[in-house]
């Protein structure tokens, strides 16, 4: 149950950045010798990658755990192609990212492996990935593109020039994982640009990668060097409490040791067309290629904005928690998000719907949905379709309610941010 709000003020350090989790242990899996990885992400969708590996016969032991960063990890690499048989089916939870980037790596394995997930995950699409790794050599069964998907590597992958239709990191990963072990330059050219941590992580590892623009090479061949690494702060997880702060009147939040990649701080962008003042401090460049730095958020009156479809790729996980702001004041209009439906729930349905049960004007379309900010929510009953953004989003819409707001399977946050709803409390004004 989340009541209501005045304000929200102080200083958080977010949990480590989920995307750069799963890259640092998957990569320090495949590497020579060992790695070191400091703040890797407390959710359950990078205990998931871990799981995964471990099942793979990749060595990992926790060596320590900050309460405010997440965990240390030491990570035994067993180097390129040194994964082994596993003896079960591999459970990847609700996490698209492993289950897509680790079939990548696994295409590349000569021999079966067998992934699947939980109810959410068994209903995401995996054409995306199969058809590129089909072409790379690597076989697939799935049920109707969906998981459980059922590997068979092959030892000597090809390389192939791949144009995917839709913008997607975990795509582009996957085949760029493939292609570090196949013969030959594999390139990815994407119709927008997406996060580049696997690039930044293979060249902290060691690796050269080509990246011009939307297109990304590399030379297959090359081998990993185990590292110690940072994991910076999350900035999708930070959103939450940056949107809090721009959406409450006298609100100030200061974001600390948060990860500034470029293809990630188009919140800030768009939190500042909404109205909101936001300071990104200089960024000092973090391990190896992951900027990180310092973010405050304050309150200024809220704007009406639209978000286009080519900045769609660059906000794609904060549109849940964007759209809670519009219910506060302004508005927001998004187009070309289709993407949205096929996310850990239909994104644009189900936020509609819990919007709409709080007491929000919102119109939901094919490729997006329009939220106008004409009356204050109610609060109410919503439910938060196993979706951890919709969990956390839906608690922010609530801070604004005159009543309170019961978020039904709440749980879903520990996917992400386990230490989401204590922090809220120590937040809240
Ligand atoms: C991610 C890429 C995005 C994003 C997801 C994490 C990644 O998914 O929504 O939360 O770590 O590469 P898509 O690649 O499906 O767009």
């Amino acid at each position: 149950m989340v009541a209501p709000a005045s304000r929200v003020q102080g200083r958080v350090r977010p949990p480590g950045d989920k995307s750069i989790s799963h890259r640092y242990a998957m990569l320090a899996a495949i590497a020579d010798g060992s790695s070191v990885l400091r703040g890797y992400s407390t959710g359950a969708d990078c205990a998931s990658t871990l799981r995964c590996l471990r099942g793979l016969g990749v060595e990992i032991h926790e060596i320590g755990r900050d309460p405010a960063r997440g965990l240390d990890l030491r990570v035994a690499g067993r180097g390129v192609r040194g994964l082994s048989v596993p003896a079960a089916t591999l459970d990847a939870g609700n996490s698209g990212s492993t289950i897509r980037m680790l079939s990548g790596i696994l295409a590349a394995h000569p021999f079966q492996t067998t992934l699947t997930g939980d109810d959410s995950l068994r209903r995401r699409p995996m054409r995306r990935i199969i058809e590129p790794l089909e072409r790379m050599g690597a076989r697939f069964t799935s049920a109707d593109g969906r998981p459980p998907l059922t590997i068979e590597g092959t030892a000597r992958p090809s390389s192939i020039a791949f144009a995917p239709e839709i913008p997607s990191a975990q795509v582009k990963s996957a085949v760029i994982l493939a292609g570090l072990h196949a013969e030959g330059t594999t390139s990815v050219r994407e119709p927008l640009p997406t996060r580049d941590h696997t690039e930044r992580a293979l060249q902290a590892f060691g690796v050269t990668v080509g990246s011009a623009g939307n297109l990304v090479t590399i030379e297959g061949g090359q081998r990993l060097s185990g590292r110690e690494l940072t994991v910076p702060g999350d900035i999708s997880s930070a959103a939450f409490w940056m949107v809090a702060a721009a959406a409450l009147p006298g609100s100030e939040i200061v974001i600390e040791e948060v990860g500034l990649n470029p293809s990630r701080t188009s919140i800030l962008d768009v939190l500042r067309r909404f109205g909101a003042r936001v300071d990104a401090g200089a960024s000092t460049e973090g391990d190896l290629g992951e900027p990180m730095g310092t973010i405050v958020v304050r309150y200024e009156v809220l704007r009406d904005i639209t978000i286009a479809p080519d900045e769609v790729p660059g906000v794609i996980d904060e549109l849940p928690v964007l759209a809670a702001l519009a219910t506060h004041g302004g508005g927001l209009t998004v187009t070309g998000a289709q993407e949205l439906r096929v996310k850990e729930s239909d994104r644009i349905s189900a936020l509609a719907d819990g919007l709409r049960r709080m007491g929000a004007d919102i119109e939901e379309q094919a490729d997006g949905f329009r939220v106008r900010a004409t009356r204050r929510l109610h609060g109410g009953d919503v439910e938060a379709h196993e979706d951890h953004r919709l969990a956390m989003a839906f608690a922010i819409a609530a801070l604004g309610a005159s009543g309170p707001t019961t978020i039904h399977g709440a749980a879903a946050a520990a996917v992400s941010y386990p230490e989401f709803f204590s922090v809220l409390e120590s937040l809240r004004v």
